[in-house]
């Protein structure tokens, strides 16, 4: 055939091609073989920017909030921390939702469940409650806090200052399978049927109540003291060896099973020693930093752009998924952090490359 048949041979079968794709399409099909690199890519593709949100340039707006709305009207008085690059989607990370909320003294945040689990961590302020599944505790900066899937839950303030958390909840990845329930109790607060420290008790002494099984996926411990876990740290600091990514890193676990507190979102307090230059870690979860102490900056690869951001205490900092980042320290820090890792490992998609 000669070079001009052959040019024709082509186009024909091009709109031959076309016309079929018009054809499928109103029977609501598409051809996999013309979208199939978009659609299972070689590596992640992702839209979620690496970012840092300074609690010192935050913090008068999110005070503000307490002037313009009850936290009843609000229901939760939330500032949501948006990714760049995610387009006002209220998400942090591509799987995560990430906000700053604050509780004023004398407020009480109406009882409520959803399907989404959620987890606090509190970053100022005394004297503030949450209850959940009937159970009150009494909130400290630094401690860890979770809000398991459809548990009835309200907060009070009973102390004479702001109360701010960071709020963390799986919200995208639940909507990406669809049951997204909500729903109010009929009363402000949900009646209290434990009384206040039982599951820590019957759960955080490295003991169980013989004779009672333990079927949740979560946790029975709710609230992780930040003194405890930080004290942890502090006795490993004496002869532990540092992992060369990470410094001194534990996991909040559920004590009945080893694994993650929170069946969907893990979450972890880390030690960096005062000059720690941590090795490059890519990983596949998408990871939400909140220090609670000393200062440092992070270092984080997107494609080609090298961002580097300082963080100190109180800021939040995320990376996402599959870019490198290495962690380091001005002076002895301490970081809280969750991530999507619980989810991805139950599916078998998490990976992590260790140093450069
Ligand atoms: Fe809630």
């Amino acid at each position: 055939m000669s070079e001009a048949g052959s040019v024709n041979q082509q186009s024909n079968l091009r709109g031959a091609r076309e016309e079929y794709y018009d054809q499928i399409a109103e029977y609501d099909l598409s051809p996999l073989w013309e979208v199939n690199k978009r659609l299972v890519t070689p590596e992640p593709v992702i839209e979620a920017k690496p970012h840092l949100w300074d609690y010192d340039a935050i913090r008068a707006s999110l005070m503000r909030s307490g002037e313009l709305i009850t936290t009843k009207e609000a229901q939760r008085r939330v500032l949501i921390l948006e990714n760049p690059g995610l387009d006002h989607s209220h998400r942090i990370t591509e799987s995560l939702f990430g906000g700053l909320q604050l509780i004023m003294p004398g407020e009480i945040a109406p009882a409520h469940r959803h399907s989404p689990a959620a987890l606090r961590f509190i970053m100022e302020g005394e004297g503030a409650y949450t209850a959940v599944s009937g159970e009150r505790s009494y909130m400290k900066p630094g401690d860890f806090i979770i809000t398991p899937a459809w548990a009835w839950h309200n907060h009070g303030h009973e102390g004479d200052e702001p109360v701010v958390w960071l709020d963390g909840l799986d919200i995208p990845m639940v909507a990406a399978f669809g049951p997204l329930f909500f729903e109010m109790y009929p009363d402000d607060v949900a009646p209290a049927s434990v009384p206040p420290g039982d599951s820590l008790a019957r759960y955080g002494a490295n003991m169980r109540p013989v004779g009672q099984g333990w079927s949740k996926l979560e946790s029975p411990i709710f609230n992780y003291p930040y003194d405890r876990s930080r004290e942890a740290l502090e006795q490993l600091r004496r002869d532990s060896d540092w992992d060369p990514c990470c410094g001194l890193k534990l996991q909040y676990v559920n004590p009945t099973t080893g694994g993650s507190a929170m069946p969907t979102i893990a979450t972890f307090l880390q030690l960096l020693p005062k000059d720690f230059k941590g090795e490059s870690w890519r990983t596949t979860e998408g990871i939400v930093y909140s220090p609670t102490e000393g200062s440092g900056r992070v270092i984080v690869q997107n494609g080609d752009e090298t961002v580097t951001m300082d963080w100190k205490e109180k800021d939040i900092f995320c990376v996402p998924c599959w870019m490198p980042h290495r962690l380091e320290a001005y002076e002895d820090a301490v970081l809280f952090s969750f991530s999507d890792r619980a989810a991805q490992e139950k599916l078998g998609i998490w990976r992590e490359i260790r140093g450069a």
